[in-house]
């Protein structure tokens, strides 16, 4: 595969990389951290491509980038903690960990199916004018494959994953070298999730001492409860038994009201995209149980059926 460019930042490079973005593509840009895999936070198709592109076998929750406070105060629920550190380290390599608004307009892929969203402003002229430039939010986890270590020059973006996305914008490098300091602010308690960038000290002088993590928010993407259904749910299923719900996938699978197929081509990254929603609609009283029907283990439908996985062993 050919090399994708790597362009230096100017308003062309800006258009450019906003029109990939728009139309559901991958662009990586430098952050004041680390550079960042980008994608439209709003595209379920763009945040499956991300997952595709890393390579992860299983759906972590991604930090959606903002231009401002008030960008991300369209996606999350503020209380007083989070205005006081919003104020004091946006932008900066500070996350925050806060309740999805009802009508937060981000895929739900990107939360891995939680109710919580981890929201920043990175500092760094190109990230804020990137965000600028195409006036949504960016869905963006470090631009590393899974595993290996994270990226602060575009070379390093390039020799990693420079043959699965479309475009590099280059900012040199990384002023602070590690990933922002991710904060859950979900109760009474604030809670360090990640130490990163901004000194845990300085976060403590404004809202009070940070608690550790539970074991439920210190590797969200790994626990079987956050994706459980209210219904049981049947692996490996040919068909719906009576009063069962589906999820189908592939071609001639059944349709009607209690089907839903992920993807009739069979295509793994629309599957992904659709998996958290698909669970969420069929997961109603009227059925007996959510039945599966097999997904292929390779590509995103690794991470697919390590999510299902759990979700049946509940
Ligand atoms: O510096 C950074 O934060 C970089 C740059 C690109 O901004 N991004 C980054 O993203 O490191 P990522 O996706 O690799 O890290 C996401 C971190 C993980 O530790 C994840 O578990 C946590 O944030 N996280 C995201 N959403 C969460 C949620 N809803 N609940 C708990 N933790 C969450
Ligand atoms: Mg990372």
């Amino acid at each position: 595969m050919t090399p994708c460019p790597i362009l230096q930042p100017s308003p062309a490079a800006f258009r450019q990389a906003a029109d990939i973005l728009r139309a559901g593509g991958l662009v990586a840009f430098p952050t004041e951290t680390v550079y960042g895999l980008g994608g439209d936070a709003e595209n379920p198709r763009a945040v499956a491509a991300i997952f595709a592109a890393k390579g992860r076998p299983s759906f972590n929750p991604l930090i959606v980038h903002v231009a401002d406070t008030a960008a991300a105060k369209r996606l999350v629920v503020f209380d007083a903690r989070a205005e006081k550190l919003a104020a004091a380290f946006w932008p900066g390599p500070l996350t925050l960990v806060l309740p999805r608004r009802s009508a937060c307009p981000v895929a739900e892929l990107a939360s891995a199916g939680l109710p919580s969203l981890a929201v920043r402003v990175p500092a760094g002229a190109v990230a804020h004018d990137l965000l600028k430039a195409c006036g949504k939010p960016l869905a963006a986890p470090s631009a590393n494959p899974s595993g290996r270590v994270s990226p602060t020059t575009a070379a390093h973006v390039a020799a990693g994953l420079g043959d699965k996305i479309a475009l590099i914008l280059d900012g040199g490098p990384c002023r602070v070298g590690v990933e922002s300091t991710v904060v859950g602010l979900l109760d009474r308690t604030a809670r360090l999730l990640r130490p990163g960038g901004l000194a845990a000290d300085a976060i403590e002088a404004l809202i009070g001492p940070l608690a550790p993590p539970t074991e439920e928010l210190h590797s969200p993407g790994m626990l079987a409860s956050h994706y459980a259904p209210g219904r049981p749910v049947r692996l490996d299923a040919t068909a719906a038994r009576p009063g069962e719900a589906l999820i189908a996938f592939g071609p001639g699978a059944a349709e009607g009201a209690n089907v839903v197929n992920l993807s009739a081509s069979g295509d793994l990254e629309e599957a992904a995209a659709g998996l958290f929603a698909a669970l969420h609609a069929l997961d109603r009283p009227e059925f007996a149980a959510i039945a599966v029907m097999p997904i292929p283990e390779r590509g995103l439908g690794r991470a697919i059926n390590d999510r299902l996985r759990r979700a049946a062993r509940r």
